[in-house]
């Protein structure tokens, strides 16, 4: 079950980011790391963490012509990673030719393929704001499930997606499209700045493949014993 959990690495520096590694290595499935680490520490991060045992997802969210993100995909693949992120909003052929791109990579370093999951709406957006800065007049959570097919369609593994929206993505896409849920806080851990969060056991059950879990384990004083906690209650969730 500690495959289903990811740790994201929101700190400042390699030294950090190596440090927690160190301690979780045994004890989740993989880590992510997004764009403040990778830029401030460079594409040798990801091979800092695979050398300690760590699998990586990198989460830039990439959005540009198909073929910028087709080429970079392919770096990204043959980096090694678990997993990255697209944008959904960047187009079907966008992310179709990176799912390709990542195929054939991976197929010519005859390593695996990495999973490639799109990011819909982000969950910073409000409704007001999508309808009036962004000019679509739909309903997020209408527009969030048009996007993970269109997702599905082109090939990608699954969607990034908060826990309110994984039923319907669910029930849109089927159970081998992956989901991966950040927003998710264990009951005895602080909210922070998180909204519309879920419980680990909440998330499983609704449908999370992943869950994306930062500050209540990297800032807890014990961090494997906080990922400990969660992996048995995503094993309790597994068994219902
Ligand atoms: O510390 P916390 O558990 O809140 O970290 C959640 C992680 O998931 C952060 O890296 C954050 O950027 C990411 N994330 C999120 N909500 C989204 C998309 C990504 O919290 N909608």
């Amino acid at each position: 079950m500690k495959e289903k959990l990811i740790v994201a690495l929101d700190v400042p520096n390699r030294d950090q980011a190596l440090k927690l590694v160190d301690m979780l290595r045994d004890e989740v499935g993989a880590f992510k790391i997004g764009m403040q680490l990778y830029n401030s520490e460079g594409p040798d991060i990801v091979k800092d963490i695979q050398t300690l045992g760590g699998k990586v997802f990198v989460d830039l969210k990439f959005h540009d012509i198909p073929n910028t993100v087709a080429q970079t995909s392919k770096i990204i693949t043959q980096r090694g990673a678990f997993m990255f992120t697209v944008h959904a909003g960047g187009g079907f052929k966008m992310m179709q030719t990176s799912a390709e791109a990542a195929r054939e990579r991976a197929a010519e370093f005859g390593i695996a393929k990495p999973m490639v999951i799109a990011v819909t709406v982000l969950t910073s957006i409000s409704q007001q704001v999508f309808e009036e800065e962004m000019g679509i007049k739909k309903k997020i959570v209408d527009q969030v499930v048009e996007w993970s097919k269109l997702a599905q369609k082109a090939g990608l593994d699954g969607v990034v997606a908060s826990p309110q929206e994984l039923p319907y993505i669910r029930e849109a896409c089927g159970k081998d499209f992956a989901i991966v849920t950040p927003g998710v806080r264990p009951v005895w851990a602080a909210v922070n700045d998180q909204e519309r969060i879920m419980t680990p056991k909440q998330a499983v059950e609704n449908g999370a493949s992943y869950l994306v879990v930062g500050r209540p384990i990297t800032t807890h004083a014990k961090p494997a014993e906080a990922a400990r906690m969660i992996v048995e209650e995503i094993a309790a969730a597994e068994c219902k």
